[in-house]
């Protein structure tokens, strides 16, 4: 039995309504169980736990069922350290997590944090990866846009469907990504309507302009040609993405194989074969070489090894 100071702990919080103090009290009495070898019922105790936990956070996010599948949530655990970017990329992240931290000292004087970031640059150079950096640092959930779906879905409906994305900004503390989103801008080359995606750049832009929460709004391009110059306006904040220096996908390296290679491993070496990849495309031949040395019993990957997967993905675009 639960013993008489979880009890009460348990009533004040209810009627206080401090669900999370409920919740680890709740668990507490579990653990309490667990210990006299009531394991079932401290079993049961932890689901009971776990569904209202699950609902709660379901009721906290409102928003209507069709946008099910275009808005997904997340809350990622991707440290700053991992994300590789060049100095001045690298500041312009610190400085958004840092005015994010201290927004309520500049509202005292009337100023704004940056809070509305557009990326822009080539596929795995860390963009969707910054977006997730920035909702772990900032203890936030990720809620990521998938704009072509929503394009694709609701075509002659887009605009309405975007406005009710704004109302969930709005009221839903978040880093809010909205990716591949030059889907909106101006896919051309589909049989779209082009009178009708100009229409939804617009309200795009304007319910942008008009967005005045403390959130985050991330939208990310691979393809800054077709974006509308009014379009960079809008943002506090443009940081533009490019291929890893030889410096940069060296520390990639670095960080990556850090388990899986000794202080003499030439790194130098391995990151000039590595020239013209994606920082995504390092990440994956260096998973294959770690794959390859643990399944052949060796503690450490081999430079060998790790250049064949390099130049395997330097192939696959005919050897840029
Ligand atoms: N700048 C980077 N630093 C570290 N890892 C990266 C970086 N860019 C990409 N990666 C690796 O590649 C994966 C895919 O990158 P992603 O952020 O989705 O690229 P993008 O959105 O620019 O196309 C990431 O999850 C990460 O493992
Ligand atoms: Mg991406």
């Amino acid at each position: 039995m639960a013993t008489a100071e979880q009890i009460k702990t348990l009533i004040r919080s209810h009627f206080s309504e401090e669900s999370e103090r409920f919740f680890t009290a709740a668990l507490q009495v579990a653990a309490h169980e667990a210990r006299q070898g009531h394991s079932a019922l401290a079993h049961e105790i932890k689901s009971l736990v776990d569904k209202a936990r699950q609902t709660q956070k379901q009721r906290l996010l409102k928003f209507p069922p069709e946008l099910n599948g275009l808005l997904l949530t997340e809350e990622p655990e991707a440290h700053q350290e991992n994300l590789i970017l060049g100095a001045e990329r690298k500041e312009r992240v610190r400085r958004i997590l840092h005015e994010y931290k201290q927004r309520n000292t500049l509202k005292e004087h009337s100023l704004s944090h940056r809070r509305k970031i557009l990326l822009s640059g080539p596929p795995g150079t860390g963009k969707t990866l910054t977006a997730s950096v920035l909702a772990f640092e900032l203890r936030l959930p990720l809620r990521t846009i998938q704009v072509d779906r929503l394009v694709t879905k609701f075509m002659g409906e887009t605009a309405a469907k975007l406005r009710q994305i704004f109302d969930i900004i709005r009221e839903n503390p978040g880093v809010y990504l909205f990716d591949e989103f030059d889907a909106i801008g101006g896919d051309r080359g589909r049989d779209n309507d082009v009178g009708e995606m100009r229409r939804v750049l617009n309200s795009f832009l304007q319910f942008i302009e008009a967005e005045s929460s403390d959130n985050l709004i991330v939208a990310a391009t691979n393809n800054d040609s077709l974006l509308d110059k009014a379009l960079f306006r809008r943002f506090d904040d443009v940081i533009y993405y490019a291929l890893p220096d030889a410096g940069e996908r060296q520390q990639l390296m670095r960080n990556l194989l850090a388990l899986f290679t000794n202080k003499r491993f030439p790194f130098a070496n391995a990151a000039e074969e590595a020239k013209g990849l994606s920082h995504a495309d390092i990440d994956h031949a260096c998973r294959n070489a770690m794959k390859e040395a643990v399944l052949s019993g060796k503690k450490t990957v081999e430079l060998a090894t790790l250049k064949t997967f390099l130049s395997e993905r330097n192939q696959a675009y005919g050897g840029r």
